[in-house]
């Protein structure tokens, strides 16, 4: 099966991401939020972020024209109807989640492919808001922030993908300029797991006063070659988002490495939920220049 029509449901960071490389892919997509500012604030950023591309000499400027040609925006559900793959990138909500799919059922052919990016919802409970045949061509993609640069794609089965579909979408994160690396639905996928235990490791390493904010990021960067600290990265994620995925793994695998700590939930009750709100770990009022928070 060819994908030559692309619907992104959802025009925020992930979203808007993962319409662009679509786009950029020479796929046609059809992004649908739910409110016009969104939207627009979305196609917005997706233009901004190429346009800095352009300025460095790293893309064109006719081929970021061809891209946002590609691109069209909807507040209407209904414009899926063209779909040949839709990649969810909603709100991590359930219900919200349910009542989209069950809708979009009826809307999309019998061959479209559901794919969503949750990053810990089960894709299993997801598929069920949906008819015995679709639940065979539902899967997870899960892309990773920020999404034009990071290459990786989790693909995820159910025990009731079929395979082929399972195949289309994985040579189809290959054709986006993706490596797509393949796996079932267990909460976490491959990444969130292991990540997920590394950064709440971190923030147990601070509580405990094994080393400051910047020494343990500076630890793991320079002594591993991370990119970023865990501290710094826990910023960049969200705390609010690592704290929602520690508890949704730890209420799957009751296991002790999952538990969010006391100063991550204290932190999200405190409104310091990392880059997003200004303050985390650190203190971006500067942005090229963070300052560590006094949290102890
Ligand atoms: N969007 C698009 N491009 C971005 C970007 C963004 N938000 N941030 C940086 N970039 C681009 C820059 O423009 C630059 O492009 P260039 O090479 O063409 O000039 C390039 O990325 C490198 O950026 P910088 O030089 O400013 O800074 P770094 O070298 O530190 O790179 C980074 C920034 C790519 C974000 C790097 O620090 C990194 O890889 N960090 C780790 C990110 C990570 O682990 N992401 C996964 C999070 S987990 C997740 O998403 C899963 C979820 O379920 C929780």
């Amino acid at each position: 099966m060819k994908i030559s029509n692309v619907t992104v449901l959802g025009c925020g960071l992930m979203g808007s991401g993962i319409a662009q490389v679509c786009a950029q892919a020479g796929r046609k997509v059809t992004v649908i939020e739910v409110a016009d500012d969104l939207l627009k604030k979305g196609l917005g950023g997706i233009e901004k972020q190429m346009a800095k591309s352009v300025e460095k000499g790293k893309l064109t400027a006719e081929a970021k024209e061809e891209t946002m040609s590609r691109l069209a925006g909807s507040t209407r559900l209904e414009d899926a109807a063209g779909a040949d793959l839709v990649i969810e990138a909603i709100i991590e909500n359930i219900e919200e989640k349910h009542r989209t799919y069950s809708a979009l059922d009826k809307i999309c052919r019998a061959e479209a492919i559901f794919a969503s990016n949750t990053s810990s919802l089960s894709i299993t409970q997801m598929m069920t808001a949906t008819s015995p045949e679709r639940q065979r061509r539902f899967i997870g993609m899960h892309f990773f922030n920020p999404v034009p640069i990071m290459k990786l794609v989790e693909v995820v089965r159910t025990i009731l993908t079929d395979p082929e579909v399972f195949q289309t979408a994985t040579e189809f994160g290959r054709e986006i300029g993706k490596v797509p690396v393949q796996t079932s639905d267990r909460t976490g996928f491959i990444v969130n797991r292991l990540l997920v235990p590394y950064l709440l490791d971190s923030i147990r390493a601070l509580e405990e006063g094994v080393a400051s904010i910047v020494d343990i990021d500076n630890a793991m960067k320079l002594g591993c070659g991370y990119p970023m600290g865990p501290l710094t990265l826990g910023d960049f994620v969200g705390l609010e988002t690592t704290y929602y995925i520690a508890n949704i793994m730890f209420d799957e695998f009751k296991e002790k490495r999952f538990a969010p700590p006391p100063l991550l939930k204290r932190m999200v009750m405190a409104g310091l939920h990392g880059r997003k709100t200004g303050r985390g770990f650190y203190d971006y009022s500067d942005p090229q220049n963070p300052v560590p928070m006094k949290l102890l």
